[in-house]
């Protein structure tokens, strides 16, 4: 079982890891520590490792060599009932959010409690009152009480977004993993997101890591961004006092072709597709100037 993590130990502690699909190496050697409250950013270009990385810290892939300690507990050692127990204290949130269309707001984000219920569901009635009243608050901290009874597929990609980070809370969790949770979004939804799971993580604690593909956002909304190219780290600080030239300098420090520098820029030193650099700068304003004009 997961214990109680001292102060001083990193509630995340990856040793040199290293993932091999077939020919391909996922994950190189990878070492990684995350301190309790940290906001970590892995930004790297499609196919550098990181949803890999994010699934070897919820035991969903297994490494090859190295070793995986989450909550102070090997995750890779772990089967069964201990796995289920870890797993229950790490929220996920996708970048396709991962839904059930048809059901209501309030049923997708209780499906986040499934984990401590036994059997199916069938509809609302089939969960117990103080977890309604739980799913209540967390859709109301993610700003959508008011849609609770609303079919889930009639919401916004970013209100679908939020539904997907209330399911997570539904955990209480104590890390929450994102793997691009803004990549479908545009960048307002974008802003209003990652400003909820920064707002959120500070509020409770929670250690996040969240894995992104543009500099301005991992800038912006992590304590630390660590850089993934080909599977191996090349690149891990605080975001305090970093720039953007600076990011992309390290990041491409280790680049052998121009058509990657092109890809590096192209993927990571855009914000969206089509927006103009300037208004890439997203911030807890833009996301407040959003927030009060949400209905
Ligand atoms: N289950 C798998 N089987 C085979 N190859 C895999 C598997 N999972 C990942 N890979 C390969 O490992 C490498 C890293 O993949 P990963 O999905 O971690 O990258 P990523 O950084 O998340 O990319 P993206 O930004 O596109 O999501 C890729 O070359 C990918 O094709
Ligand atoms: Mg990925």
């Amino acid at each position: 079982m997961a214990g109680s993590v001292p102060a001083a130990e990193p509630v995340i502690d990856v040793r040199g890891i290293t993932k091999n699909f077939g020919e391909t190496t996922a994950l190189k050697h990878v070492s990684l520590t995350v301190a309790r409250g940290e906001i970590v950013v892995l930004l790297g270009l499609s196919g550098s490792g990181k949803s890999t990385l994010l699934r070897h810290l919820d035991g969903l892939d297994r490494p090859d060599s190295g070793t995986v300690t989450v909550l102070g507990t090997a995750v890779s050692s772990l089967r069964g009932r201990p796995l289920r127990a870890l797993r229950g204290q790490v929220g996920f949130v996708f970048q396709q959010f991962e839904l059930v269309g048809s059901l209501t707001v309030l049923e997708n984000v209780l499906t986040g409690a499934l984990f401590r219920v036994r059997g199916p569901r069938l509809g609302l009635w089939g969960y117990r009152r103080d977890l309604k009243q739980a799913a209540r608050g967390h859709l109301d901290r993610v700003g959508l009480l008011a849609q609770a009874y609303q079919r889930a597929d009639t919401l916004s990609g970013g209100q679908q977004q939020r539904v997907g980070i209330a399911r997570a809370l539904m955990q209480n969790p104590r890390i929450l993993l994102a793997d691009e949770p803004v990549a479908s979004l545009d960048p307002e939804s974008s802003a209003q997101v990652m400003a909820l799971i920064r707002e959120i993580a500070i509020d409770s604690g929670l250690t996040v890591v969240c894995s992104l593909h543009q500099v301005d956002l991992a800038l912006s909304w992590g304590d630390r961004i660590v850089g993934l190219r080909h599977g191996e780290v090349v690149l891990d600080t605080a975001t305090q006092g970093l720039s953007k030239q600076n990011v992309m300098e390290i990041y491409g420090r280790v680049t052998t072709s121009t058509g990657e520098l092109d890809a590096i820029e192209t993927e990571l030193g855009t914000v969206e597709p089509g927006e103009p650099d300037e208004q890439g700068e997203l911030d807890l304003a833009t996301f407040s100037s959003a927030r009060d004009n949400r209905r």
